[in-house]
């Protein structure tokens, strides 16, 4: 055999996977399409849209926040092409950084498109059509997922776009329609809302972020509708037209009372789907499960030799996610015997303020008829959060009614991206609220809002309030 361990796709589930089992001594090759490695998460994902949050972040608080603080300046003006070129200079830095990565751990990188021809040969064809074939023992699948376009709409990538074409727009929209109140719908609105696009947000479901517990959607509707976000929650869309430079859309309600917007672009966020386009599963006999590549509790497929992670299974499409699990298969190919607790696995959506969370939601555990108890603060009574005048926001702790362990952690507030890694550890060693309240958090700290939440949880008896 070529190599031990072929992985085709070089997103956040391949690349680990890949540096994992190069650490674990095999002969290792990653085949990716696309000239830059880092797959959705680096190129068209995580990396730069928080690079245009953290961009557009800056501009409104120099607008909006600068004079409260004693600090006057010119009102400042939006340069949209260098705030693309910036970002794309981020991305920049961390493909290269993984191109580094695979050189450093010795692994074999193939661009072009990969697909099997059995189950241990598999073919690769680069961009000029040359074709090439490489042997290999085992083989682990991480071709990811693209963006899902309306049945009746198909991306034209011009006004009806995807997330891919937000993160490049040479203009700051007029209008921006934005369908899906989803994570892509709510990050990319607020950076264009906070540049100065009028954002109108179209929603399926009665709430925001709905997969997420339900009070997190409630404060997010109130914090984005004071950057001037519109919405219409428990809509449907009926229509989505382009003509020039106009979008039209037309949808409805419960009720059938029917609306209609206009406006220069319209974001489609309404999801995505695993991607397995070309890939060849036909020759090794594995089909799909409603768009996925179903796979056992080790993510090994039907196939013996042939494993699949991140978005391309089951589960959250994360970054974190796929890596976890790229980490996990090379791991057990070596005889290892990792775990994943998915409960565990935080979610987080980067609006300002932040919104993450993990465990149960409290509607999760009403339908398994679980007896919880609730404590939450609010991040106005914290004076780190008065100080830097972020009081929009909140703790709230999920507790086992009769043992007190900690079921969920659901923060919105400043700083909750960085913050929920304290709840995923507490959860993660079965802690309970009253064994967090009794450490010591540093003050004053945004983690102060944890310790007072679990206290409220615990005894009903935060200090602070
Ligand atoms: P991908 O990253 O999609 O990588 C798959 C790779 O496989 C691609 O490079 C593709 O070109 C390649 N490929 C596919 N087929 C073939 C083939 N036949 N041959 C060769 N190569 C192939 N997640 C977070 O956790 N945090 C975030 O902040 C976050 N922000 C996001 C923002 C946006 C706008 C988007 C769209 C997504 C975001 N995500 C975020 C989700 C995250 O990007 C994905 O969950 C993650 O990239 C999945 O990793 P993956 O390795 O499974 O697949
Ligand atoms: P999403 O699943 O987060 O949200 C889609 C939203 O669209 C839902 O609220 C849904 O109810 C709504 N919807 C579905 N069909 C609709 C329709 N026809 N009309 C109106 N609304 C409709 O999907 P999204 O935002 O596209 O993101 C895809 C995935 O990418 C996320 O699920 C997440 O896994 C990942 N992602 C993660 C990020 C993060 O971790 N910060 C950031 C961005 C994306």
């Amino acid at each position: 055999m070529q190599y031990n361990v072929t992985v085709i796709g070089s997103g956040p589930g391949g690349y680990v996977a890949a540096i994992r089992c190069a650490q674990l001594g095999f002969k290792t090759a990653i085949i990716e399409k696309y000239d830059t490695l880092g797959g959705t998460c680096l190129n068209v994902g995580c990396i730069p849209s928080k690079a245009l949050l953290d961009s557009s972040e800056h501009f409104i608080n120099a607008k909006d926040h600068f004079k409260e603080h004693g600090i006057d300046i010119e009102p400042p003006r939006v340069n949209i092409k260098q705030m693309i070129k910036r970002k794309g200079d981020v991305v920049k830095q961390n493909v290269d950084g993984i191109a580094y990565l695979m050189k450093k751990n010795k692994i074999d990188v193939h661009i072009g498109v990969g697909s099997f021809i059995d189950k241990n040969t598999i073919k690769i064809i680069d961009k000029d059509g040359k074709e090439s074939k490489i042997t290999t023992e085992k083989v682990i699948i991480a071709t990811g997922s693209k963006p899902t376009p309306l049945p009746f709409a198909a991306f034209d990538k011009k006004r009806i776009i995807s997330s891919t074409e937000a993160l490049e727009l040479k203009e700051v929209p007029k209008h921006l329609i934005v369908i899906g109140g989803g994570v892509i719908g709510m990050e990319l609105g607020s950076v264009y809302a906070r540049l100065g696009a009028k954002v109108t947000v179209v929603e399926f479901l009665n709430s925001l972020i709905p997969t997420m517990d339900g009070t997190l959607g409630k404060e997010l509707l109130k914090v984005t509708k004071k950057i001037g976000m519109e919405f219409f929650l428990g809509h449907k869309v009926t229509s989505l037209e382009s003509k020039g430079k106009e979008v039209v859309l037309k949808a409805e309600d419960k009720s059938g009372k029917t609306i209609e917007l206009k406006g220069d672009y319209c974001l489609v966020s309404i999801g995505r789907r695993p991607y397995t386009e070309g890939l060849g599963l036909d020759k090794i006999g594995i089909e799909l499960d409603r768009g996925k590549i179903p796979v056992d509790d080790h993510l090994k497929t039907k196939v013996d030799n042939i494993y699949a992670i991140g978005d391309v299974v089951r589960g959250a499409m994360l970054a974190h996610k796929a890596e976890e699990e790229g980490v996990m298969v090379a791991e057990q190919m070596a005889g290892q015997k990792p775990h994943i607790n998915y409960l565990l696995i935080p979610g987080v959506v980067y609006t300002w303020p932040e919104v993450a969370s993990v465990g149960y939601t409290e509607e999760q555990l009403k339908e398994n008829g679980r007896a919880y108890k609730t404590g939450s603060f609010p991040y106005k009574a914290l004076g780190r959060a008065r100080a830097s005048m972020d009081v929009d926001g909140l703790v709230k702790i999920l507790a086992d009614k009769s043992t007190d362990e900690i079921l969920g952690v659901h923060i919105i507030g400043a700083r909750a991206a960085d913050m929920i890694a304290a709840g995923v550890t507490a959860m993660e060693f079965r802690a309970s609220a009253e064994d967090v309240s009794r450490i010591s958090h540093a003050h004053p700290t945004y983690m102060e809002a944890v310790k007072e939440a679990c206290l409220a949880a615990t005894a009903n008896r935060p200090i602070h309030m």
